[in-house]
């Protein structure tokens, strides 16, 4: 039985903390949060505010750190430190130098360490990289990727809004999509990116041009109460493949229309394949790593550091 300690029980911790109480063989024994009041809801866990001394008291294998991002690093490393697994929310830093000093940690403890970039696992991403890398509808011609929504006010001590906690729209949503493209495409050739910055609002719409492809991205937070949406189109020269409000449809250019939406938001699937969550897929491979002892090599350093490096340019 491999035991869980999850730090942050804040927005996102709601999405995981489901995901590890259904799983078989692992027990989310401990939860640490600064705000007692975020670990009401769990009375039956060891609830500490003190990271330190959930540390020291609990004998846990496996660390979920759904943390603000600026502490992401520092507290992966110590954890890591004392012989503990790593999963941590994303993005892994703001800096590009974490990168390098968390998986020099991980690797130097013999432990495993993953940024849980969700989108890697998010089945209507991964079938478009299953169409690219199969060429199932041809070459791809464009892309578009976005990721829209209102100005957060829901973050503790209001965290998001702070550039140097947060990093603003680009490292909290942007990275979603920009991962996803280094990942399914590799590094783009050039990029050129635009962006309309004040205090209540961030804008950004980026292209990245390929060799023989490019993918337009645009992410946002409005100062207007825009309901949040992210979806993409892509472009192959066989059919357009479009992902919308959960829905995700290949317009054949056969004029054959298929429903391919295959997580638990979305259409009926007309596949007929497995309906999966995005979050329990994530958490699921880290675990199988850690038990089977394989690097979670879904997500790897170098291409962090590659998100983060145009990130900055932004
Ligand atoms: N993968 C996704 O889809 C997704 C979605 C939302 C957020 N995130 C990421 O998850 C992370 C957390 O975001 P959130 O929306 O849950 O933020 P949040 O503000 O809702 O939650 C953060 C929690 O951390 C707690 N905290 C702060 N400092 C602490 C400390 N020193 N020790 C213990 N607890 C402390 C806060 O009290 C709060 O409850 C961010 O890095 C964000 O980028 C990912």
């Amino acid at each position: 039985m491999l035991k869980i300690g999850l730090v942050g029980v804040g927005g996102i911790s709601g999405e995981h903390i489901p995901v590890w109480e259904a799983m078989e063989n692992v027990e989310l024994s401990a939860i640490c949060d600064i705000r007692t009041e975020r670990m009401e809801r769990y009375p039956e866990k060891h609830r500490y505010t003190d990271f330190n001394e959930m540390l020291e008291k609990e004998d846990i294998d496996i660390l979920d750190i759904c943390l603000p991002t600026y502490l992401h690093a520092d507290f992966a490393v110590n954890a890591m430190e004392k012989g503990i697994h790593v999963i941590c929310e994303k993005p892994v830093s703001l800096k590009k130098e974490d990168v390098d000093r968390v998986y020099s940690v991980a690797q130097k403890m013999n432990v495993k360490f993953m940024v849980a970039q969700v989108l890697r696992f998010w089945p209507e991403y991964e079938l478009i990289k299953e169409i690219y890398d199969t060429g199932k509808y041809g070459m791809l011609l464009s892309g578009y990727m976005n990721r829209l929504g209102t100005c957060p006010k829901w973050s503790w001590d209001n965290w998001m809004k702070d550039p140097l906690r947060s990093g603003l729209v680009p490292y909290d949503l942007h990275v979603h999509d920009l991962d996803f493209m280094i990942y399914a495409f590799g590094q783009p050739i050039s990029m050129q990116s635009h962006r309309s910055k004040r205090p209540e609002q961030d804008y950004i719409s980026a292209i990245y041009n390929y060799e023989d492809f490019f993918i337009t991205a645009e992410a946002a937070w409005y100062a207007a109460p825009m309901p949040f949406n992210a979806g993409f189109r892509f472009q192959f020269e066989e059919a357009l493949i479009t992902y919308v409000d959960g829905k995700c449809i290949a317009y054949q250019n056969d004029n054959t229309i298929l429903d391919l939406s295959l997580g638990e938001v979305g259409g009926s699937g007309s596949l007929n394949l497995p309906r999966t969550n995005a979050y329990a897929n994530e958490i699921h491979y880290f675990t199988d790593c850690v038990l089977t002892g394989k690097f979670p090599d879904k997500i790897r350093p170098a291409e962090l550091e590659t998100v983060i490096g145009i990130l900055n340019e932004i």
